[in-house]
C-alpha cells in the first residue's frame, strides 16, 4: 500500500488549478443512464472513485470513452463520453458498489428507464452507518416495490414510476440526486421538499435541464420536477471542486505563504471565507479564481458547526481541525451531519495536537507546533487533514493507507510539491 512522506515546515507559494468536483462528476456520470444518447462531461477529475463508477456503469452497458483532457488548458480533468445506448444489465454487484456509496445512485435512473434494478447496499467511507432509507422511501412513494434480500435492494416498477410529493425529514444530498434523476423520467410531477441545495445537486440539475428535463427550484430547498417521456444527450462541464478548494485554502493558511487557486469560485466556499478571514487568513477573489495568503500574523481559534449547504461543509471539518490544531487559542468544532466523523482526532493527537471530544463537539486547544509522526488515514477527508497537519508540522510525517486520498484528490502530491511542499509518495 502506498504511503506519503512529508517533511513539514515549507511555506506554500505559487498557483495551482482546482479540479472538477468529484461529488458532482459522480452523479453526472450516473445521469448518462437516463438517455440512449451520449452524454459528454468535461473537467472530470482523474480519481479512483471515478474509475470505480465507470466500471459499474460499464457493467450496466454504458460505453465510456475518453475524449482527451479537460477544458482547463489540458492541466486537470478529462472529457468523458458516456453512451447508454442499451442497458444490458440492471444489476450493480456488491464487489463494486461496496467500495463507494455514490454508486447507489444508479438505482433511481435504472428503475426510471428499465422499471427494475438490483443494487447492492453501499459501502464507502467508514464515517457512521449511512443508511439509504430516504432513497428507498422516495422511490416507494413514486411507485417502486422494494425488497431487501441478501444485502441487495431489489426494486421493481412494472408500470413505471409516477410523480410524488416527498418531504425529506433531513437533508440528504444523495437521496435528492437519486430522486431528482428518477423523477425526470417519471409520469407526472414530483415535489421534493427539504431537498439538498448543494452546488453539486444544482450542477446535476443543470445537466438534466440540458438533457431536456423540466426542473424548477434548483439551488433552493424545494424542487419541482415534471417528468418527461425521454431525455436526450448533452455536453456539460463539471463545476469546480469546493472541497478541494477549501482544502488548499486551509493548507496555505496552515503553512503560510500565498497561493492562487485557479478555476474556482469564492461563492462555492462562502461559509468558509468569512470564518477564516475573521481568524486572520487573507482570501480574495481574483479574475482567475481565488488568492489565499497568510504572511506573518498567526490565525486565531474559531467556533463552527457543520451544516447542509450553505452552511460549513462536513467534508471540510477534518481539514479545519488540522488547521486549528496550531491556532492561537481555543476552537470548538461541532459535527452534525455524520455521527462518526472524528476519526482523524487520534491521529492528530499523535502529532502533538490538544483535542478533546464531547459528543458531537471537539475542543481544539491550539499548540505552538505539531510534530511529524507516522499516522494512518481512515477516510477520504481525514487523510487530507493529516496532510495539512504534516505540511505545517516540524519534522517528518508518513501517512499510511493513502488509497483514501486517491479516491478524492487529483494529483495532490504533484500540486503540493509545485507549491514548494516537501512531499513524496512511497510505492508499495
Ligand atoms: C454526500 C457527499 C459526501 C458528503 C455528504 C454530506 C457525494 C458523493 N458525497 O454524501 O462527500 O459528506 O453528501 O454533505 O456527494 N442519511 C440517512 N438516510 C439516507 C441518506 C442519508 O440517514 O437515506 C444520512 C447519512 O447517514 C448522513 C446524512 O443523512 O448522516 C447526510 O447524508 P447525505 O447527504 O445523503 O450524504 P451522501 O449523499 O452520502
Amino acid at each position: 500500500m502506498d504511503r506519503i512522506q512529508i517533511r513539514g515546515g515549507n511555506r506554500l507559494n505559487g498557483e495551482i488549478r482546482i479540479s472538477g468536483a468529484k461529488n458532482a462528476a459522480l452523479p453526472l456520470m450516473v445521469a448518462s443512464l437516463l438517455t440512449d444518447e451520449p452524454l459528454t462531461l468535461a473537467s472530470v477529475p482523474h480519481l479512483t472513485d471515478i474509475s470505480q463508477l465507470a466500471e459499474i456503469l460499464g457493467g450496466l452497458g454504458v460505453e465510456i470513452t475518453m475524449e482527451g483532457n479537460g477544458h482547463n488548458e489540458g492541466e486537470v480533468g478529462r472529457v468523458l463520453k458516456l453512451h447508454a445506448k442499451t442497458i444490458k444489465s440492471t444489476e450493480a454487484p456488491y464487489e463494486l458498489v461496496r467500495k463507494m456509496r455514490a454508486s447507489f445512485l444508479v438505482i433511481g435512473p435504472l428503475i426510471a428507464r428499465c422499471h427494475q434494478a438490483k443494487v447492492s447496499l453501499p459501502g464507502g467511507c467508514a464515517i457512521g452507518t449511512r443508511p439509504v432509507d430516504l432513497h428507498l422511501k422516495g422511490l416507494e412513494a413514486m411507485g417502486a416495490e422494494i425488497e431487501l434480500s441478501e444485502g441487495y435492494v431489489i426494486a421493481r416498477a412494472p408500470k413505471g414510476l409516477h410523480g410524488a410529493h416527498i418531504l425529506f425529514p433531513f437533508v440528504s444530498v444523495g437521496a435528492t440526486e437519486n430522486l431528482m434523476m428518477a423523477a425526470s423520467l417519471a409520469k407526472g410531477t414530483t415535489v421534493l421538499e427539504n431537498a439538498a441545495s448543494e452546488p453539486e445537486v444544482t450542477d446535476l440539475g443543470n445537466c438534466l435541464l440540458a438533457m431536456g428535463a423540466r426542473i424548477e427550484g434548483l439551488g433552493t430547498r424545494t424542487l419541482r420536477i415534471e417528468g418527461v417521456d425521454r431525455l436526450h444527450g448533452a455536453r456539460h462541464t463539471v463545476l469546480p471542486d469546493r472541497i478541494e478548494t477549501g482544502t488548499y485554502v486551509m493548507a496555505v493558511a496552515a503553512t503560510g505563504g500565498e497561493v492562487e487557486l485557479l478555476g474556482t469560485r469564492s461563492d462555492l466556499i462562502s461559509s468558509v471565507i468569512p470564518l477564516l478571514k475573521d481568524a486572520g487568513v487573507g482570501i480574495q477573489p481574483t479574475n482567475r479564481g481565488l488568492r489565499v495568503s497568510r504572511n506573518g500574523a498567526h490565525y486565531s481559534g474559531i467556533e463552527v458547526t457543520t451544516e447542509a449547504y450553505p452552511g460549513f461543509p462536513t467534508d471540510l471539518q477534518a481539514q479545519l481541525m488540522a488547521l486549528m490544531a496550531t491556532a492561537n487559542g481555543v476552537s470548538r468544532i461541532t459535527e452534525t451531519i455524520f455521527e462518526n466523523r472524528f476519526m482523524h482526532v487520534p491521529e492528530l493527537l499523535r502529532m502533538g495536537a490538544d483535542i478533546t471530544i464531547d459528543h458531537q463537539t471537539a475542543t481544539v486547544r491550539g499548540v505552538g507546533r505539531l510534530r511529524g509522526a507516522p499516522v494512518m488515514a481512515t477516510d477520504l477527508r481525514a487523510s487530507v487533514s493529516l496532510i495539512i497537519a504534516a505540511l505545517a508540522a516540524e519534522g517528518e510525517t508518513v501517512v499510511n493507507r493513502v488509497y483514501h486520498l486517491d479516491r478524492g484528490f487529483e494529483r495532490i502530491e504533484e500540486k503540493l510539491s509545485s507549491l514548494g511542499a516537501d512531499i513524496r509518495r512511497i510505492k508499495g
